[in-house]
């Protein structure tokens, strides 16, 4: 394998995913990105134009996609719309982009005959009760519960069949709640650490009880190259960090480093059917295939988030108050 394709390399995880591969091995990537309003260029700056190249374009744009496959070796596929409040207001983009833009990818990869790694979330298995014993494994059933899970549920199963009826070479994976740089201010973390660097107050949706399972974007890439270089063809596999944490524990961790009090936040309206908790157990990939995460100390990997977002004021600045306005407009 030498050059890959990354859908979707534009955005946060997938720019994360980006960089790792340029500092950790030797492959050539092509970034294919239609640049929505999640993407940024900037996250791909001071990459080698040696290695790195960006191509404009919709992953729902099957000629561009045969196009490119026949380019590659490989597709790593982030490409997604991937923000719950969004698919709440709007699902069509999602139906769109998460699955007839897989099936488009599906179909290129399937002519080409090459590999392809698909890129999922743990939202697929619905929630877990805060007192359940059991987190998500490879066994568990798809249960979606937004517009955006279940279209990556749709995604995967499209994945699944691809696999079994026409024999693609492709994986699949399923990670928990990512932070770290990059992470558009819609999303909780930053969103938060943007309201209290403007003097605002955090957000939280209902009573904050709700559980994500946090994971730093860097672990997730170097899963990520760890399944498409050892992963068993048809398989899927969970990424975790055994990072649970309410939504209250993360505000109050962001007010501390801020030096502001532990009440100083406000309880806003909640989401509809917000899934209560996600918890991944990644048992397979860490027995299978030796990985583990770099960043297991949620603290600090915290903290240096919150510095990064001080850092990039210019980055996410001209975006605050439109992304503010439409969750005031929401009474969120
Ligand atoms: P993001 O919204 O930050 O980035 C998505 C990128 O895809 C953007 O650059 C956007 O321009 C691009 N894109 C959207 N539609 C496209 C299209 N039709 N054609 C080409 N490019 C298109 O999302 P993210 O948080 O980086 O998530 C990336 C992937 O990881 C998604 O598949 C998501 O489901 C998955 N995932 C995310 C998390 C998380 O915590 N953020 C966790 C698990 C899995
Ligand atoms: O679990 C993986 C998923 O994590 C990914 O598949 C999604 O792409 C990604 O966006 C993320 O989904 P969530 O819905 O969990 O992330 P979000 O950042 O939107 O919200 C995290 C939690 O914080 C959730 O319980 C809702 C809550 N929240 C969110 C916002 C934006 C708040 O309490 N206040 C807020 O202002």
């Amino acid at each position: 394998m030498d050059h890959i394709l990354v859908t979707g390399g534009a955005g946060f995880i997938g720019s994360n995913f980006v960089h790792h591969v340029v500092a950790n091995t030797d492959l050539r990537v092509t970034v294919l990105d239609k640049l929505t309003y999640a993407a940024s260029r900037e996250s791909l700056d001071g990459l080698p134009a040696d290695r790195v190249s960006l191509v404009v374009g919709d992953i729902v744009d099957a000629p561009l996609m045969e196009r490119l496959a026949g380019e590659h070796d490989a597709i790593v596929h982030f490409a997604a719309e991937s923000h719950n409040d969004n698919s709440l207001h709007d699902p069509s983009p999602f139906v769109q982009t998460n699955v007839v833009g897989t099936f488009s990818v599906l179909e290129a990869v399937r002519k080409a005959g090459i590999r392809l790694h698909h890129i999922s979330t743990d939202e697929v298995y619905g929630d877990l009760e805060l007192d359940d014993p059991e987190r998500f494994s490879e066994r568990t059933p798809y249960n979606p519960s937004s517009p955006y899970s279940s279209t990556k549920a749709g995604s995967d199963l499209l994945v699944r069949a691809w696999v079994r009826s026409f024999g693609v070479q492709a994986t699949i994976s399923n990670c928990s709640n990512n932070y770290g740089p990059w992470q558009h201010i819609e999303k909780f973390i930053p969103r938060q650490i943007t309201n209290v660097i403007d003097g605002g107050r955090p957000k939280l949706y209902g009573a904050g009880q709700n559980v994500r399972d946090w994971i730093h974007a860097d672990d997730h890439s170097s899963a990520v190259l760890a399944v498409l270089r050892e992963g068993a063809i048809g398989e899927t596999y969970l990424i975790g960090a055994d990072g649970e944490r309410n939504n209250l524990e993360v505000v109050q961790q962001i007010l501390r480093h801020f030096g502001r009090p532990a009440d100083d936040f406000d309880h806003v309206t909640d989401r509809p059917g917000h899934d209560l908790r996600y918890a991944i157990d990644s048992t397979k990939l860490r027995t299978e295939l030796g990985w583990s995460p770099r960043f297991t100390d949620f603290e600090q990997g915290l903290a240096d988030t919150i510095e990064w977002y001080r850092a990039h004021e210019d980055w996410w600045r001209p975006h605050k108050q439109a992304v503010e306005s439409a969750y005031a407009a929401k009474g969120q």
